[in-house]
């Protein structure tokens, strides 16, 4: 067997922390390496065909680093890439490896928690366009109604750190307004996209009361325990000292600048090449 080694967690830049630190929580045992694509963020405004390119090169390089298993955190990579790289590329690189996406174990949860069966989707741009959610979704679910709304100012807002300010709310009311507009039956409401956990006490301040939102951390946390538990042989792959490696495509000054938002706590912290 090859050597075990860290669970990869792969992001366009500084958002996947969010689902890495609720990752760590669930499985603390093992060893993780994160890389932020922050030199080339954001994917959601990217193209299908530039996404795909990247994420793959990421993917790549995550398992010469000595991952067997990479976790997209992004849902815009999950989105655009995801499917591909499972059905086409995997098999060439190593079929032994694994990459696993966020979208999935995020529309497993919805069925269950959704009365009235109408689901809204916020996300980025590309995310939306994707149409992933919905696709996935109704393959499990068909009788799911889905309502999608891209809320393509809400990561700026995040990363330039005014998603507690007064400014924030204009752009949290606006989408929030337009997706119930569209569909006033939603009863609960994805946060597909890395940066909205961060804007949760605004988003819930203009939800309607029982309306409930799926934050993504502890759904992705909870399905890759349940994963490991269920694949002896891909857990055995995985090391177990409890380590966390940060690696970023921009200079380790800058991620750092920004990183505070979304993840406390000491950054073992190298620039790479992709
Ligand atoms: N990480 C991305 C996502 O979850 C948001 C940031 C970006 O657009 O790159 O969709």
């Amino acid at each position: 067997m090859k050597k075990a080694g860290p669970i990869a967690v792969f992001d366009s830049g500084y958002g996947g922390l969010t689902v890495l630190n609720k990752i760590i929580q669930h499985l603390p045992q093992y060893d993780y390496i994160y890389l932020g694509d922050n030199a080339r963020t954001p994917y959601g405004t990217r193209s299908f065909e530039v996404v795909y390119e990247y994420t793959l090169e990421a993917v790549r390089k995550l398992f010469q680093m000595g991952a067997h298993m990479v976790i997209l955190a992004c849902n815009t990579a999950s989105a655009k890439a995801l499917r591909n790289i499972q059905q086409k590329d995997l098999a060439g690189i190593d079929p032994n490896r694994r990459v696993l996406g966020v979208i999935r174990p995020s529309v497993e949860a919805v069925e269950a928690i959704s009365n009235t069966k109408h689901v809204g989707i916020l996300g980025t741009i590309g995310t939306v366009q994707s149409e992933s959610y919905p696709i996935e979704i109704n393959k499990l679910y068909p009788t799911i109604k889905v309502t999608q709304e891209a809320c393509p100012m809400w990561v700026p807002l995040v990363e330039n750190n005014e998603f507690l300010k007064g400014g924030a709310d204009y752009f949290v009311k606006q989408h929030i307004d337009d997706l119930l507009n569209r569909d006033p039956e939603i009863d609960t409401i994805v946060l597909g996209c890395t940066h909205y956990p961060l804007l949760i006490d605004k988003i819930k301040a203009y939800l309607p009361e029982g309306i409930a939102i799926v934050e993504q951390g502890d759904i992705v946390g909870e399905s890759l325990k349940d994963y490991l538990r269920r694949h002896p042989e891909m857990n055995e792959k995985c090391s177990k000292n409890g380590s966390v490696k940060f690696y970023t495509t921009e200079q380790v000054a800058k991620f750092k600048q920004t990183a505070g938002i979304f993840f406390k706590g000491e950054l073992n912290l190298e620039h790479i090449v992709l």
